[in-house]
Formats: C-alpha cells, sequence, structure tokens
C-alpha cells in the first residue's frame, strides 16, 4: 500500500478498502453509532481503542468461573487467576520487542511511572535534573514534579524541558541530542513519550537511548501513544525502562491495566530500591506469607497487588486480534492510511495547519490539526454528527485513522465533513 499514488475520490477510497488485507478486522470491533443507526467515523484510538466484539466471552468465562468456583477459581479456573497475568506476558513482550522476563501488565500507566522513578531516579547533588518534553501529558509532569521534590530537589532547577524552535511545532532531533550533550552530565533521567500526545511526534527511541547512556543518564520512556501504534525494539534499544498504558491503540477498555518494561540488564538481578508488595514476592514461597521480601526475577517483581482478573480478561481479547494481525502489516497500513488522511487534508489546508511531522518514521496514527478561534466548537459539532476526534487545549484537533479498524472511506468521509465544517 505504501507508495500509492493517492487520489482525492471516494472511489479511490472504495478501491483501497477492497484490496486491504486487513479490512476485515474491523468487522471484529463495536463501531459506535450515530442518533440515526449509522457507523461513527471514529477517529479516536489515540485515546480509548474500540471494543473487540470478544470481549463479553472473556469476560464471561471469568465471572462463570468466579460464580461457580469462588476462591478455587485461582487454581481451577479454566485459566487459573494465580498466574493469569502471564497470559499477556508473550504478546505484549512481542508488541514492544522485549523479552518476556522484561515486561508485566500491571496497574495503572501513572503508577507504574512512579514505581519506575522509585528504582531508577536516585538524584545527587551533581547529577538531578529530570529531561522531559516541554507540556508532556500533565500526569508525567505532576509525577516527575513530584518525585523531584521527594528527593529533596526543587522542580525549578531540577526540571530541564526540551522545547521545539521558535515557530516550530515539533522538536528536532539534533536538538534533542544536542541537549543531551550539552547537559547530559547533570541529568540524572531522560523521560520522554515515545510519541508526543499532543503533535503525534514519534521520537528515535534508539538514538535517544543511546545519546542519553553516553552520558550516564537513565532513559526511561511514556509509550501511551506509542504502544500498539508503531513497531518498538525495546530489549535492542535498550532503555532502562518504559510504561504504557493499553486503552489506547490497545483497546482494553477504559482504565485497563497497563505496561511495564524493565530491561534485562536490570530486571535479572534488581539490588537497588523499589516499593514492594507481595505479588512481586517470590510465587513460590508467597503463600509462606513471610516478613521479608524475596522479588521475582524481571519486571514481575515490580508487581505490587493481585492483578484484576476481569480487566486481564478484556485485554487479552485485543490482544488476541495484535497477534492475529501483527504489528509489522498494521504499521504498513496505518502509514499509508495516515498518508492518504495528509493529502487529502493538505489540498484544503487554508484554514488550518497539521502540526504533526511529515516524515512516516516520526509519527504514528494521530495526526494534529492547529486550529484557530473556536476550533473546540468545530470539534464538538462533529462529535454531536458521528465524526468523533479530540480537542486538546490550546488549539489541537487530534484524529487517528487506527489500522485495524477504520478504513480508507472513513478518512475521505472525515475529511469532506471537517471541511464542510470549517
Ligand atoms: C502520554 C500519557 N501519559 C500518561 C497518561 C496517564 O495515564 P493513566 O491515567 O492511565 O495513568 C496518559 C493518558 O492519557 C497519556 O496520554
Amino acid at each position: 500500500m505504501t507508495g500509492t499514488q493517492f487520489q482525492p475520490s471516494e472511489d479511490f477510497a472504495v478501491v483501497m478498502d477492497a484490496r486491504d488485507p486487513l479490512a476485515h478486522f474491523r468487522g471484529r470491533f463495536c463501531i459506535p453509532k450515530t442518533k440515526t443507526g449509522d457507523d461513527c467515523i471514529y477517529l479516536c484510538g489515540h485515546s480509548l481503542g474500540l471494543q473487540p466484539k470478544t470481549v463479553s466471552s472473556y469476560l464471561e468465562q471469568e465471572l462463570r468461573d468466579w460464580a461457580q468456583l469462588g476462591v478455587e477459581g485461582h487454581f481451577h479456573a479454566k485459566n487459573p487467576w494465580m498466574p493469569y497475568h502471564r497470559l499477556l506476558t508473550q504478546q505484549t513482550a512481542t508488541l514492544v520487542g522485549a523479552q518476556p522476563t522484561e515486561v508485566v501488565v500491571m496497574n495503572s500507566l501513572t503508577v507504574n511511572l512512579h514505581l519506575m522513578m522509585v528504582s531508577f531516579y536516585r538524584p545527587t547533588i551533581g547529577r538531578h535534573k529530570i529531561l522531559v518534553e516541554r507540556g508532556a501529558f500533565p500526569s508525567d509532569q505532576y509525577a516527575v514534579q513530584s518525585q523531584i521534590r521527594f528527593h529533596g530537589f526543587d522542580p525549578a532547577s531540577s526540571l530541564l524541558e526540551l522545547t521545539p524552535r521558535d515557530g516550530e511545532s515539533y522538536l528536532r532531533d539534533e536538538d534533542i541530542e544536542s541537549l543531551i550533550d550539552r547537559d547530559g552530565d547533570s541529568i540524572a533521567l531522560i523521560l520522554l513519550g515515545g510519541v508526543n500526545y499532543v503533535t503525534g511526534q514519534a521520537f528515535d527511541m534508539a538514538e535517544i537511548t543511546k545519546a542519553g547512556q553516553q552520558k550516564g543518564c537513565v532513559v526511561g520512556f511514556d509509550l501511551a501513544h506509542a504502544a500498539g501504534n508503531i513497531p518498538l525494539r525495546l530489549h535492542d534499544w535498550g532503555p532502562d525502562f518504559a510504561v504504557w498504558c493499553n486503552y489506547k491503540y490497545l483497546n482494553g477498555g477504559p482504565g485497563c491495566v497497563a505496561g511495564c518494561f524493565v530491561h534485562e540488564r536490570h530486571a535479572r538481578a534488581w539490588d537497588g530500591p523499589r516499593f514492594a508488595g507481595w505479588w512481586g514476592h517470590d510465587e513460590k514461597t508467597r503463600f509462606q506469607m513471610g516478613p521479608d521480601f524475596h522479588p521475582m526475577t524481571g519486571a514481575e517483581g515490580w508487581q505490587l497487588s493481585n492483578p484484576p482478573i476481569l480487566a486481564l480478561a478484556a485485554l487479552r481479547a485485543s490482544m488476541e486480534i495484535f497477534v492475529e494481525a501483527g504489528i509489522e502489516p498494521l504499521r504498513a497500513k496505518s502509514v499509508s492510511l495516515t498518508g492518504y488522511m495528509e493529502f487529502l487534508l493538505r489540498q484544503q489546508s487554508s484554514k488550518f495547519s497539521i502540526i504533526t511531522p511529515r516524515e512516516e518514521e516520526r509519527r504514528g496514527a494521530q495526526l494534529s490539526i492547529r486550529l484557530p478561534g473556536d476550533g473546540r466548537k468545530l470539534c464538538d459539532r462533529l462529535a454531536a454528527e458521528g465524526v468523533i476526534g479530540d480537542w486538546r487545549e490550546p488549539d489541537a484537533f487530534r484524529v487517528a485513522a487506527v489500522p485495524l479498524y477504520n478504513s480508507y472511506q472513513d478518512v475521505y468521509r472525515f475529511v469532506q465533513r471537517f471541511s464542510a465544517a470549517l
């Protein structure tokens, strides 16, 4: 599909959908409906992914086992709950390019971010800064500020922000690297989003990791907008840790359990600080209920609590579909769909600008459209008509064509409706 000469007609979109080898996956999802019963044009998978139709049967299995077995379900459910989270380990590892021992599905994103910073943000007088993108997701900003204060430092001097050049909307690779080169000796932790939530910019995580580690910095990524969106090779790229949520491109459902990666070099033998809970304790002796903490090896050693089985069940339904489709074919379609959307938008672009990078390796599925004036009203009006994107203050309308369930016709119709609404 890449290299296709796009055409600005619905017929072209129809042909592209007919040729799309992944088109049938759309039928596996519940597509929200308009008041008149038509499919919405849902371009909001960067915020909340759609529900796989199989979710209810996965949930029903666990509800049945709970009803019939009670506590015995921990060992005798069809999929015993004790090791239930491991049903997601191999799939998660494949998705983020990790060894199984490096990943675990647990908690929520911000909780995991704190757990990782407890272990990996170890400020000293000479090296206490955290490097983030300016305008990082608020939860990340609050988390890093509170960690800095927790260690007795002041965000005013310990928080370093990467800022695009004047008049530019996203960061240049060379500016990230030169800042790391210049200030790296005072940076304890580099924490960037794999894909920025406002602009949709995808960072060169391999290069950033290399540059940071050459300067002795710990490197972590918030992959909320990257996981399930772009291919990841966390083990090879070598960041120290990464965290992500599973409810955006990964369709695990609202508030779904999150993901966490700890590189093997730490995960196998960790003697640094960590906040511990009983589910991180060696499973062989966990139920001896002893007072001393002996961690599991791998990322599992960072678990706190016994996990929410119903939420994991919903995520399993989605991950099965991901495995079947494969991240590489999904990415190929995603590049094409987003390219098509950009092609159509650029033909209409006198009243707005696109603030997402143009290079395909610098973005995922999301395009962010800067709308001057009352852009939010336009976004709300489109939503009322069943065209679902979302708005991020002060001026960004975000839309993502998700390759699992969006079609070329969705993209074509979206641009038509958007232009009309403008
Ligand atoms: C980039 C990013 N980081 C962090 C969060 C916070 O996630 P959670 O509420 O699951 O902790 C979000 C939520 O949308 C996000 O987009």
